[in-house]
């Protein structure tokens, strides 16, 4: 499976963390970042598996040095990006950082067009972890190339960092990127409603076989308790993104959450099924458009994760055979609720379970 793919050690599993963009878009600063981080060890978010601290667009200066190194702003970062990261990894965090292929960033700032390897190794010396590198203002290049060329950057540095690509799916990256970077977006910009998580969903399933240890899809960062998401939708948004075996990339104030939140982010059962080890992506086994049945393979033997997703407005009661997922003619099987952490049912022919509006199930489904 190895075969041409990256085999650096990085992202064996989807690498999780917090991004500053979702939450606070270019109003971020010193402050943010390490009270976010030490919001990360006090929730006990770290403790789950979030490890990285990803600055987003918007912590530049207007104008590279003379030198032609990027300048953070220095009214945000008066200390510098340096001293941030050692802030972060301080408290057993990783550091990561954005910058743009092109010669902005979407935000108007400076870029890096022509100057991947001088910023990569900048990056490096900053003791950065995770690079995120995004795709505006980028006429006529062509992002394999363009992206390749990161590669290359990254390793000249000899400092192991993430690439997370970030071209929103239009070359469809994940036909090549696998060999260049550890994520590829696969879409454009979550916004924290119900709609645009469905719509980026949909998208999902048909790149199942793509993702993999050290190469994952990523239909971008959480919005869990953004917006006017309810907290079903948070529930739901959050699962069928374990299923995906997408990063789980916060994107909510970690500062002031509810229970409820941390609740959710940090769901054991829920947490390792992103992380399962076997790395395969789930997909949707069938759908009538307003009930979804979606399947994922997990590492232990014959096991697979189900969510039964309801887009309706209204309760729904969802069966399933045990067939459906491959269980053979006699098909009993154990369930496990992974939200609930608790075993529903043992020896057992059919799968059946109501799911409130706009929520999931999500069960773990073993041959008895
Ligand atoms: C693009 C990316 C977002 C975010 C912004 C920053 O829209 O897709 O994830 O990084 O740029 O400006």
């Amino acid at each position: 499976m190895g075969l041409g793919r990256l085999s650096d050690g990085l992202a064996v599993t989807p690498p999780m963390g917090w991004n500053s963009w979702n939450a606070f878009k270019g109003n971020i600063d010193e402050g943010l970042i390490v009270d976010t981080a030490e919001a990360l060890v006090r929730t006990g978010m770290r403790e789950a598996g979030y490890r990285y601290v990803v600055i987003d667009d918007g912590w530049m200066g207007p104008e590279r040095d003379g030198q032609g190194d990027l300048v953070p702003d220095p009214a945000k970062f008066p200390r510098g990006i340096g001293y941030v990261a050692e802030r972060v990894h301080a408290l057993g965090l990783r550091f990561g950082i954005y910058t743009d292929a092109g010669t902005k960033t979407c935000m108007g700032l400076p870029a890096s067009l022509g100057y991947e390897f001088r910023d990569a190794r900048l990056f490096a010396d900053w003791g950065v972890d995770f690079v995120k590198v995004d795709w505006c203002h980028t006429d006529g290049m062509g992002p394999r190339t363009l992206y390749a060329k990161w590669a290359l950057a990254f390793a000249a540095t000899r400092r192991p960092m993430i690439l997370s690509i970030c071209e929103w799916g239009r070359s469809h990256p994940w036909t090549w990127a696998g060999t260049v970077g550890h994520l590829w977006r696969t879409c454009w910009d979550i916004q924290p409603d119900w709609s645009s998580i469905m719509t980026i969903l949909g998208r999902q399933s048909a790149l199942h076989p793509y993702a993999g240890p050290g190469h994952w899809n990523d239909p971008d960062m959480l919005e869990v308790a953004n917006g006017e998401l309810s907290a079903g939708e948070s529930r739901a948004h959050f699962a069928l993104w374990a299923m995906l075996a997408a990063p789980l990339i916060a994107g909510n104030d970690l500062r002031a959450m509810s229970d409820d939140t941390v609740a959710i982010l940090t769901a054991p059962e829920i947490v390792a099924l992103d992380q399962d080890r076997l790395g395969r992506q789930g997909r949707r086994l069938r759908s009538d458009g307003e009930v979804e049945v979606w399947v994922r393979e997990l590492a232990g033997a014959r096991t697979v994760a189900i969510a039964l997703l309801n887009r309706a407005a209204v309760a729904r009661e969802i069966r399933v055979e045990p067939a459906e997922l491959g269980f053979g003619p006699r098909g009993d099987v154990r369930i496990r609720d992974l939200w609930r952490r608790a075993d529903l049912a043992d020896r057992v022919g059919e799968i059946i379970a109501t799911v409130e509006p706009h929520s999931a199930a999500v069960l773990g489904i073993a041959p008895y």
